[in-house]
């Protein structure tokens, strides 16, 4: 496949701003500013089938459309560059990569909606792409593709970025407003949803950087072009981040449909040591994990990962062979939504620790057979009962550890120790 969102491998230092202009960089810009009204930009994202890349999958072009025609308030652009979620790492190249093309992305967005100011909200640990992201916007600003009267558009648009303090939840999208807003990154209660009360009580779009990266190029070569890309209805150019248990792990660019199996054994060179495939998570921590059987016979999109009972998320692909402990595996995905969760909801607050809880035991060969219903009863209760989906990422994930390798729970409550080490590595731990 021709490389479209990792141009960057082919054109050296695509970072500065002549070289990314001088390979059609802003082109798509002056054709949204020149020869598009918003409405029409707004319809070519619709209509190219363009879905959010942040986690939950939600059409572009439909988001955008939420936001009030001819607002009395200002309207606001919040680009997600939280980047949290486990076993995904995309975004930080994009900015390291090919900052202007978010910028692009970021303005187009901007005009799309009307919006003359955008954040861009990045992980607490990325200060190394915060500087280069900031390089590129004061280089934008010099040569007017950003600021006032846009290469003589009339269209204003002021850039900011922002750098959280290293939270999990700050990713959320309401968590991530508050956040910006200089408060504790509580997630609010939908609705108002943020398109109509959202930054500052304003309406806003939140996009995440991946999803913006591709606008520039569906304004430069069309809905039909995307779409013929994977599958109609979920198309694309997709990064992938392949981690775990594979011999070439790394980022990935690929049509979205692509075989999962050949995402495994060819481009990441098969797994580790010729070990036998056990499991993959496809869409970072938050989603119910795929046997072995399961992965090999499942395409990469939105649609088809679904039909096949996970989500694909951020395309963060976890992969896990025969030496892995599912019930450690489990316990190490619990540790961390316990220790993230905001402590706002009793269910999310209290679930997460109980379930974290229990997982230690029962790694530990101290459950009962009771435990098992008990985590699953657990994280039923705490599924949609919440102000965010933070409770329902470690609640997918038990929901399906717990039938599909029941076996090996039950094996550590039996044997008294977990089955993967020697006794004296137990009592070690
Ligand atoms: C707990 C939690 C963490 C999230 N973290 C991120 C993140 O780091 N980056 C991101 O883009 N979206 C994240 N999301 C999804 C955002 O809430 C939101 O759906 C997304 O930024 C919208 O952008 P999109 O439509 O372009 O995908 C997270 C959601 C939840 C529930
Ligand atoms: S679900 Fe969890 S993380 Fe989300 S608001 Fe409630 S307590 Fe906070």
């Amino acid at each position: 496949m021709e490389r479209i969102l990792t141009r960057w491998l082919d054109i050296p230092d695509l970072r500065k701003l002549d070289v990314y202009a001088g390979n059609g960089g802003y082109k798509a810009l002056r054709k949204a500013l020149f020869e598009m009204k918003p409405e029409e930009i707004i319809n070519e994202v619709k209509n190219s089938n363009l879905r959010g890349r942040g986690g939950a999958a939600f059409p572009t072009g439909v988001k955008w459309s939420f936001i009030p025609k001819d607002s009395k308030k200002p309207v606001y652009l919040c680009c997600n560059a939280d980047e949290s979620e486990p076993g995904t790492f995309a975004n930080r190249y994009e900015i390291e990569f090919d900052p202007h093309c978010i910028i692009e992305g970021i303005a187009i967005a901007c005009r799309a909606v009307g919006a003359h100011t955008a954040y861009t909200y990045l992980r607490g640990e990325f200060t190394v792409q915060k500087r280069i992201l900031d390089a590129a916007i004061a280089e934008a600003y010099a040569n007017n593709y950003l600021g006032k009267n846009i290469l003589g558009s009339g269209f204003d648009l002021e850039v900011f970025t922002h750098r959280g303090a290293g939270a999990y939840i700050c990713g959320e999208e309401t968590g991530l407003l508050e956040s910006l807003e200089g408060k504790r990154a509580y997630p609010r209660n939908r609705p108002p949803f943020p398109a109509i009360q959202g930054a500052f009580g304003c309406p806003t779009v939140v996009n995440n950087i991946e999803t913006l990266s591709n606008v520039p190029h569906i304004i430069n070569r069309g809905a039909d072009w995307y779409k013929s890309i994977g599958p109609e209805k979920s198309p694309g150019p997709k990064l992938f981040c392949l981690s775990g248990h594979v011999n070439k792990p790394g980022l990935y660019e690929l049509p979205m449909g692509f075989p999962l199996k050949d995402l495994i054994y060819d481009v990441g060179g098969g797994i580790l040591d010729g070990k036998a495939l056990k499991g993959v998570i496809p869409g970072g921590s938050s989603f119910p994990i795929f046997t072995a059987e399961e992965a090999v016979k499942v395409n990469m999109d939105f649609d088809s990962v679904r039909a096949a009972g996970s989500l694909m998320g951020t395309a963060g692909v976890m992969v896990m062979h025969e030496d892995t402990c599912m019930v450690d595996a489990l316990k190490t995905i619990a540790h961390f939504y316990h220790h993230e969760s905001c402590g706002q909801c009793t269910p999310c607050r209290e679930g997460c620790g109980w379930i974290e809880k229990l997982l230690i035991e029962l790694e530990a060969g101290r459950g009962k057979m009771e435990d098992l219903k008990t985590l699953v009863d657990a994280a039923t209760n705490m599924e949609g009962n919440t102000i965010c989906v933070l409770a329902d990422s470690l609640s997918m994930p038990v929901k399906s550890f717990v039938p599909k390798y029941r076996d090996e729970f039950e094996a550590h409550i039996k044997l008294g120790r977990c089955p993967f080490k020697t006794s004296s590595a137990q009592q070690a731990a």
